[in-house]
């Protein structure tokens, strides 16, 4: 079963062991969110997942999202879509002006695929230059802002939604009635990751990991942390199908399922 930490434990009604994960892989902190637009859409049918690379949220996002027929969003492949537009227009990633007007101009749709000003990227975005690029995207504070705006239109537009990603629980959807925090030890994390990708090695694989989970965690606006009242979900040991069904049960308890 998947490892949750003690309160969370009573409140998914489930009678599985604590572990607390390490802090230096998961930073527990309220997000300062005073550069980033105040929130004006109502996120109460939101259920956030957040969690580092190779946590298995994406998986499980989906499966949680089909399970309830609710529309899915990935972030992380908006950033990805950023970062991919400045290199195929030979932008410079670090050139955080062009690129916070480029993430603005851009027409970005992400569904099944990812529409880049109506080109298909779906394949290019999760290349390895993209994925070296994106985290240096990720931290201009414009291009973020500029995102979550596009993030909360889009969960106003549906109405509801599985939304994954970094800062869902703590700065795009603080009021979401479920957040989870998923996360696994780096070698499993690295491991999974590996067999998605199927022309890097683990030791190349863990590096960009940890680099990426550096990056994340330390930025300034925004970094990859837990949110005080997220439910924190260890799945170094745990199948999809258990942690999809502890998400079902707090998904019925907050009334969204
Ligand atoms: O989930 P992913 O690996 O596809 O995300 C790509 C990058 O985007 C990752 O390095 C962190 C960043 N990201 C972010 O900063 N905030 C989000 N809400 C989602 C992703």
């Amino acid at each position: 079963m998947p490892q949750l930490t003690p309160p969370e434990m009573n409140q998914a009604g489930n009678n599985v062991p604590t572990r607390n994960v390490p802090s230096h892989s998961v930073p527990s902190h309220s997000v300062p969110s005073h550069s980033l637009p105040t929130r004006n859409v109502p996120s109460h049918n939101v259920i956030a997942i957040d969690g580092p690379a190779g946590s298995g949220k994406s998986t499980v996002a989906r499966a949680v999202a089909a399970k309830l027929g609710m529309p899915y969003l990935d972030t992380g492949a908006m950033y990805r879509a950023v970062a991919f537009t400045a290199m195929r227009r030979g932008v410079d990633p670090d050139d955080a002006e062009v690129v916070a007007r480029l993430a603005a101009d851009m027409q970005l749709e992400v569904d099944e695929r990812v529409l880049v000003d109506g080109v298909d990227a779906t394949i290019e975005i999760r290349s390895p230059e993209v994925t070296r690029a994106v985290s240096v995207v990720a931290i201009n504070p414009a291009v973020r802002k500029e995102l979550v705006r596009r993030q909360r239109e889009w969960a106003d537009a549906k109405g509801s939604g599985v939304i994954e990603g970094r800062d869902i629980g703590t700065v795009v959807f603080p009021d979401a009635p479920v957040k989870v925090f998923m996360t696994a030890s780096d070698e499993e994390r690295a491991q999974r990751r590996t067999q998605e990708m199927l022309d890097m090695h683990y030791d190349e694989v863990a590096a960009d990991i940890a680099r990426r989970d550096h990056i994340d965690s330390t930025r300034p606006y925004a970094p990859l942390a837990v949110a005080p009242d997220a439910v924190l979900v260890d799945t170094t040991s745990s199948t999809v199908e258990e942690v999809v069904e502890l998400v079902l049960q707090l998904a019925t308890k907050a009334g969204l399922a």
